[in-house]
């Protein structure tokens, strides 16, 4: 469906989980001995996006925290596969249960993997996240194995961690067909501070590497301008919030981890999807009537920064 700017929304966003078995920097669950319940069961799940396809979304990306954590995800996958328009199924992940996972979650009907890396050095990426980058590499390499196919590897830019290593990413793409995507650091959440300390603009990907060279974007709504160096096999993106306000062809909704509809990943507003469902209510009509008052554009430049971190929504 359209919304009031004529946006065709046709990609939802779910976070099926706010738990993490990692600890990133940047993002820093709340410390937590006991996982929380996860409030939006299989089934739950499944009907949101049952409507969400009447309305016209074609595609699905399950994010978290961590959505491999859920001990149903390959059930959810293999449910979400069945629905009539559903043509594009993707997952955002840290890779950690990636290699034991890869095989079952293809299997379930999952097409592809977005995949969270921001050092290639072991003893940083421990210091960074709290996790072995060992096993990540393993769940990369596993992925591509099965088909999980394309990969893109998400690096969010931070000034005094891993500004050296952009040019280690980049030539990753020279022998691999993956994409290497440089993210710069969004405000949000309790990290505001720290983040507005640490941002390093996406120039010093294209300073440090000059030889590489723009490419079409995939997708119109993609958020990724794309590079390429002459020789590579894989590609270069950066995601560029704030310079590359892409607002205006923006194609997607969210569901956060407790079930509420976000419109914009940088507006507080909210509406509690789950709680109607619960209540027997039509989902579609709520769907519907807010989707088509989806907010214009975020007001990072202005300083308006949401309240919520960034692993209850997923990105
Ligand atoms: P593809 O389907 O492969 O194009 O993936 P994607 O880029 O939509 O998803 P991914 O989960 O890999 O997100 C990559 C980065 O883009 C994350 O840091 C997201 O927070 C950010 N991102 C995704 N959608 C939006 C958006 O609508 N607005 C903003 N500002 N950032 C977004
Ligand atoms: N700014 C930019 N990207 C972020 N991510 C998490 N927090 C932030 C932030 N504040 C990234 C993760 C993951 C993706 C979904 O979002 O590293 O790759
Ligand atoms: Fe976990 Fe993602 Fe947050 Fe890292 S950024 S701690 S992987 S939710």
């Amino acid at each position: 469906m359209r919304d009031l700017h004529g946006r065709v929304i046709d990609y939802l966003r779910i976070s099926l989980t706010e738990n993490c078995n990692l600890r990133c920097i940047y993002c820093k669950p709340d410390e937590c001995i006991e996982a929380r319940r996860d409030p939006m069961t299989k089934r739950e799940v499944v009907s949101m996006v049952k409507a969400m396809a009447d309305l016209g979304v074609k595609k699905v990306r399950f994010t978290g925290g961590e959505p491999l954590l859920r001990k149903d995800i390959t059930e959810i996958i293999s449910e979400v596969s069945k629905i009539e328009g559903i043509d594009d199924i993707a997952l955002t992940t840290n890779g950690i249960f990636l290699a034991e996972k890869a095989k079952e979650l293809k299997k379930a009907g999952l097409m592809r993997v977005n995949v969270s890396l921001d050092t290639l050095e072991e003893d940083k990426y421990s210091k960074l996240t709290g996790g072995n980058l060992k096993r990540v590499i393993e769940g990369i390499e596993k992925a591509k194995l099965e088909g999980l196919y394309p990969i893109k590897l998400n690096v969010v830019l931070m000034n005094s961690y891993n500004k050296e290593e952009i040019e280690n990413f980049v030539n990753i793409t020279v022998e691999k067909k993956i994409d290497v995507r440089f993210i710069e650091l969004m405000p949000m959440g309790s990290s505001v501070s720290w983040i507005e300390k640490e941002y390093l603009s996406s120039q010093e990907v294209l300073s440090r590497c000059p030889r590489l060279q723009m490419l079409e974007k995939d997708y119109a709504s993609s958020p990724s301008i794309l590079y390429k160096l002459p020789e590579g096999k894989g590609r270069v993106g950066i995601i560029n919030t704030i310079s590359n306000k892409f607002c205006d062809s923006c194609n997607r909704v969210r569901i956060t981890s407790s079930g509420k509809l976000k419109l914009c990943l940088h507006s507080n507003k909210e509406i509690d999807l789950l709680g109607s469902l619960r209540k027997g209510e039509n989902i579609r009509e709520l769907l519907k009537k807010n989707i088509l008052d989806k907010p214009e554009k975020h007001h990072l430049d202005e300083k308006q920064y949401i309240d919520k971190d960034m692993y209850k929504i997923g990105g």
